[in-house]
């Protein structure tokens, strides 16, 4: 007779957010509170303007918020008074110690179990891993919530991993391929399962045991990574001989067993889940003595490191090979398109290559602030990826030459202004909207524009002047500098 009336979640980020608002508004017999202990972020979720960027958002948040949806620091409210708690806390990598730059650090996720161990003494709740994990997580939280010396309360605990891709959030949640939800109790798998089953079918909640659960999400993260290195090593092969990515991506996509979707050739793939969920299985392999498996996928970085890179280097080749106290229009640095999120993207490490060739960039996209766009690239220059830096970053010789080269404008004619080139670093839509021929008149000559994302018309491009560069497409006349 246990019945779900209301639902916590520790963590308002881009999981917690959007997913617990989805449940909100598909299951209004819920109360559903979301906790964090940011009170910056937590006044966001409560305001006009949302801390997260996400198309059909804010008018859920707007429908539900204030009804059955809640966003607090209030911990009692959120978590001890609630049947359901999902953690949705960050994962990071971690940036120290053992493991550094490889293992998930777990630290949140531990102190959230701690948390509710200590305050939560009578009742029976059903704990549901939300943030991603390395396997057997749930197996440390369990052990945690058992050693109460002076409580009665009860706990299941489940994995429940999050596949939404930003960008598309809430039609991923909508609409999801599947709902997973690893456990031990089939009678609290069932109960998380009929709030899902609020909106989605049944067949489409698929349940495993725990660490299927939890595995099954790195390795899906790793399957889609593997993909974009897949056709962007194939994009270096066709630049070299004359094939077209796009033309070869179409080819093999269509092929019902490989399918066409995550095979768009690219600058690299960013973002806060590729990258770390890759490091964490790789480390997880070792860990188990499998070095030929963390081999094996870590090949996936090593590519996109390499695609990065090998861009960079094309710009400043292109650019008769030097871009010192030339100046680059860099249009998009959020990681993908429909976010503001810049985690991990590839522009950062683009446009730190660049500064430290000396070239003055103007920056334009349209979610991300100038501060996120200065901070991303000082810290990447300084190799700080510690919080605890922040107070020395902002006097270092590095961030005093971010400061110098780097201007972030608002108005993107403004930003292609007197440029040598022009770089394409994020698919935005409205790029290929924008009057091209008006960008070229006000650009230097020659005029460059390199697409990183394939998105232009570069027949277009090349009729009103540009000299066109794009990924995995051969250079029509290479003998010409
Ligand atoms: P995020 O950084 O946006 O949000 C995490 C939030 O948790 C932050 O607001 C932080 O203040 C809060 N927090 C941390 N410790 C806390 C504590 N002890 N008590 C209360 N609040 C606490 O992270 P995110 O992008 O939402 O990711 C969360 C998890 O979901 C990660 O494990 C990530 O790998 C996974 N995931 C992310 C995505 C994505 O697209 N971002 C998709 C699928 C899964
Ligand atoms: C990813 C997974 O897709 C999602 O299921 C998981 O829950 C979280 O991690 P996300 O990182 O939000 O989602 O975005 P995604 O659409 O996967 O894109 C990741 C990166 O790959 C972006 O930089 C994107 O531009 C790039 N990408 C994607 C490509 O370069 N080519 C593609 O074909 C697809």
């Amino acid at each position: 007779n246990f019945t779900v009336k209301r639902i916590g979640c520790i963590g308002a980020g881009y999981v917690g957010g959007p997913t617990m608002s989805m449940i909100a508004k598909y299951c209004p017999h819920i109360d559903v509170y979301i906790f964090d202990l940011n009170q910056t972020r937590i006044n966001a979720w409560n305001s006009d303007n949302l801390p997260i960027y996400e198309p059909g958002l804010d008018e859920i948040v707007q429908e539900r918020r204030g009804k059955n949806l809640f966003f607090t620091t209030d911990y009692t409210e959120a978590v001890i008074k609630s049947d359901v708690v999902f953690l949705s806390v960050n994962t990071p990598t971690k940036h120290y110690g053992l493991g550094k730059g490889r293992q998930a650090d777990l630290k949140f996720i531990e102190l959230c179990a701690r948390q509710i161990r200590d305050s939560v003494k009578t009742g029976h709740k059903i704990i549901v891993e939300k943030s991603t994990v390395p396997i057997k997580t749930a197996m440390a939280v369990s052990r945690i919530l058992k050693t109460s010396s002076d409580s009665q309360a009860t706990f299941d605990i489940l994995s429940n991993p999050e596949f939404l891709a930003e960008g598309t959030a809430v039609k991923d949640l909508e609409n999801p391929d599947r709902v997973l939800i690893g456990g031990e109790n089939p009678a609290a798998i069932k109960i998380l399962a009929d709030v899902y089953a609020n909106w989605v079918k049944r067949e489409q909640i698929i349940q495993t045991n725990l660490w299927s659960s939890e595995l099954s999400k790195l390795v899906a993260n790793c399957f889609l990574a593997q993909r974009i290195s897949s056709i962007n090593a194939v994009s270096a092969i066709c630049e070299a001989t004359g094939a077209n990515v796009n033309e070869v991506a179409h080819a093999v996509g269509m092929d019902k067993r490989i399918g066409s979707r995550f095979l768009q050739a690219s600058v690299g793939f960013g973002g806060s889940c590729f990258q770390k969920d890759i490091l964490n299985l790789t480390y997880l392999a070792e860990h188990y003595h499998l070095k030929e498996v963390a081999d094996y996928f870590y090949g996936v970085i090593s590519m996109n490191d390499w695609q990065k890179q090998r861009f960079a280097q094309k710009v400043v080749h292109k650019l008769f090979n030097t871009v010192s106290s030339k100046k680059l229009s860099v249009l998009g640095f959020a990681f993908k398109k429909d976010t503001g999120d810049t985690r991990e993207s590839s522009s950062i490490f683009i446009c730190s290559k660049l500064v430290e060739e000396r070239a003055y960039l103007n920056i334009y996209d349209p979610k991300v602030s100038e501060l996120q766009i200065m901070d991303d690239i000082m810290r990447v220059m300084n190799d700080a990826y510690d919080g605890d830096f922040s107070a020395h970053l902002d006097t270092t010789p590095e961030s005093e030459m971010v400061r110098r080269c780097v201007k972030v404008i608002k108005d993107p004619y403004e930003c292609v202004k007197d440029t040598h080139a022009v770089l394409i670093m994020t698919e935005w839509d409205e790029f290929k909207t924008y009057d091209w021929k008006k960008m070229y008149d006000s650009m230097k000559k020659p005029a460059f524009l390199f697409d990183g994302r394939n998105i232009l018309d570069h027949s277009k491009l090349e009729e009103i002047g540009f000299d066109v560069y794009s990924i995995g497409v051969a250079e029509k006349n290479p003998a010409q500098w």
